[in-house]
């Protein structure tokens, strides 16, 4: 394949050039894309991308990655700045409106999440379905996706003001619904939002606080929280927000989508990862075992992989990994944690890794989940709940990708093609001949 009249590429099929109409599109920053949407009709072939490792799917201003050099910006802003600057709602209004709020303009929206943490009274029965020791993954991902049936007065998804009050109510209910899952795997009374604390420190309070006693959320740990948070928001079009934008596609309501997105993020190559990471220092257990891990992990039969480790999109090191060290250190410090053997081990891990041949050669850097799990081991937040801890963070993304798809003049619905490889047509054979 070859560039020839500007807009167009010269393919060669079965020794025979064929010109296509290829326009190269270009986006604000990063590399040009060829737009092959007429290559079909120009040459009767597809193209073919599993995993889309080569595919741009849409086109977006929320979040930009350059995955060489480590950069991340949300609406062009860097994410040290917005961590260690801006508040996850602030974020949140930036990701979902376009432009950080003026201070009118984020009193305004704070009231709008804070107004709408509850959660239909009835809804609370839904939990009850589920056994004590379900996933909290399966609870958010079940329940979630019952606000459909709760909110049909926000589900017109060509109705701009319908579409701003779901964004508010999932970013203001996915905390409570999630903290309620932990407090029904526990068998502690749920326990309502406040809505005179902040995002992440109501967070917190739904999750620890009784009602047998007063509680105060440790101000350290809230920022923390907070910044976790924003770490997570959003991180343009990974596989949890392509499903919600695929599901989007259809017409689905938001909160369907949601819960779609949920699911996806659910796995281990993905949101899961955090648990795994936790999980995997547990097996390891000592730093004397390392080297035996890593030769596992370097065996292509063992399927042992180092979690927390290798990203689809950064071939260096993962912008949010820095702050999240950062913020462990702080964290430990706060709570009075000196050594924690766990961060020992996974330090000891990185640093052998970041020195080992088969992770340079292949650029596996530490992702943002390789310190996140000790971070939220350390505030006493169950590994089950982490990936979970995600999903609230990132339901703002989602509902910002959403809305930007839902606005695009351009959105139809989602449909890959492949390549079949099954059988050529035959004739059906009756049972007894088989
Ligand atoms: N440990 C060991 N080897 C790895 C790892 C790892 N964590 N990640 C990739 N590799 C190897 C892989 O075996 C392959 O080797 P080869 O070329 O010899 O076959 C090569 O690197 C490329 O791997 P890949 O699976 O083709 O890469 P991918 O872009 O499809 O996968 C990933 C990206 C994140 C799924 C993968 O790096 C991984 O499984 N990491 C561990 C799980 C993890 O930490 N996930 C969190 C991602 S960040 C949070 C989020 O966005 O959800």
């Amino acid at each position: 394949m070859s560039g020839s009249a500007p807009g167009s590429v010269t393919v060669t099929l079965d020794g025979t050039n064929h010109t296509a109409k290829m326009p190269l599109m270009a986006g604000t920053i990063g590399p040009s894309v060829f737009d092959i949407r007429k290559l079909y009709a120009d040459l009767g072939v597809f193209t073919y991308d599993p995993g889309y490792g080569g595919t741009a799917a849409c086109d977006s201003k929320i979040t930009y990655i350059d995955g060489d050099e480590g950069v991340l910006l949300h609406r062009g802003y860097p994410i040290d700045q917005l961590a260690e600057k801006s508040t996850f709602l602030e974020v949140a209004h930036l990701l979902l409106n376009g432009e950080l709020p003026t201070r009118e303009e984020m009193a305004e929206f704070e009231r709008g999440v804070l107004h709408h943490t509850m959660v239909h009274e009835q809804l609370r029965q839904f939990y009850n379905g589920f056994r004590r020791d379900a996933h909290p993954m399966a609870v958010l991902c079940g329940v979630v996706g019952a606000l459909s049936a709760f909110y049909h007065d926000s589900l017109d998804i060509n109705n701009p003001d319908h579409r701003r009050i779901s964004a508010f109510r999932l970013i203001a209910k996915v905390p409570t619904i999630a903290a309620w899952a932990y407090k029904y795997s526990v068998g502690q009374p749920f326990m309502y939002p406040r809505n005179d604390l902040g995002y992440a420190e109501n967070f917190l309070y739904m999750m620890n606080a009784v009602p047998a006693e007063p509680y105060h959320v440790n101000p350290v740990l809230a920022r923390a929280m907070d910044r976790i948070l924003i770490l997570h928001a959003d991180h343009e079009q990974n596989a949890s927000t392509s499903t919600v934008r695929l599901a989007g596609s259809t017409g689905a309501n938001p909160f369907a989508c949601i819960a779609a997105g949920i699911a996806s993020l659910w796995g281990p190559a993905h949101g899961g990862a955090n648990e795994a990471v936790l999980k995997m220092l547990a097996e390891i257990g000592d730093k004397s075992a390392i080297p035996d891990f890593i030769a596992k992990v370097k065996d292509k039969n063992s399927h042992v992989r180092l979690m927390g480790f290798g990203h689809r999109v950064y071939k260096n090191y993962d912008p949010r990994a820095k702050i999240m060290e950062r913020t462990c250190h702080e964290v430990l410090d706060e709570l009075g944690i000196k050594d924690d053997p766990l961060l020992d081990l996974a330090l000891e891990l990185e640093h052998i890794a970041l020195h080992d041949d088969y992770f340079i050669s292949k650029k596996l850097y530490p992702n943002v989940d390789f310190y996140s799990g000790i971070i939220l081991k350390a505030m006493g937040i169950p590994t089950s709940m982490f990936t979970v801890l995600f999903a609230v963070a990132r339901t703002v993304g989602w509902i910002s990708q959403w809305k930007e798809m839902m606005e695009d003049p351009l959105q139809r619905i989602g449909r890959p093609r492949q390549v079949y490889t099954g059988h050529s047509q035959r004739d059906y054979v009756a049972v007894g001949a088989r």
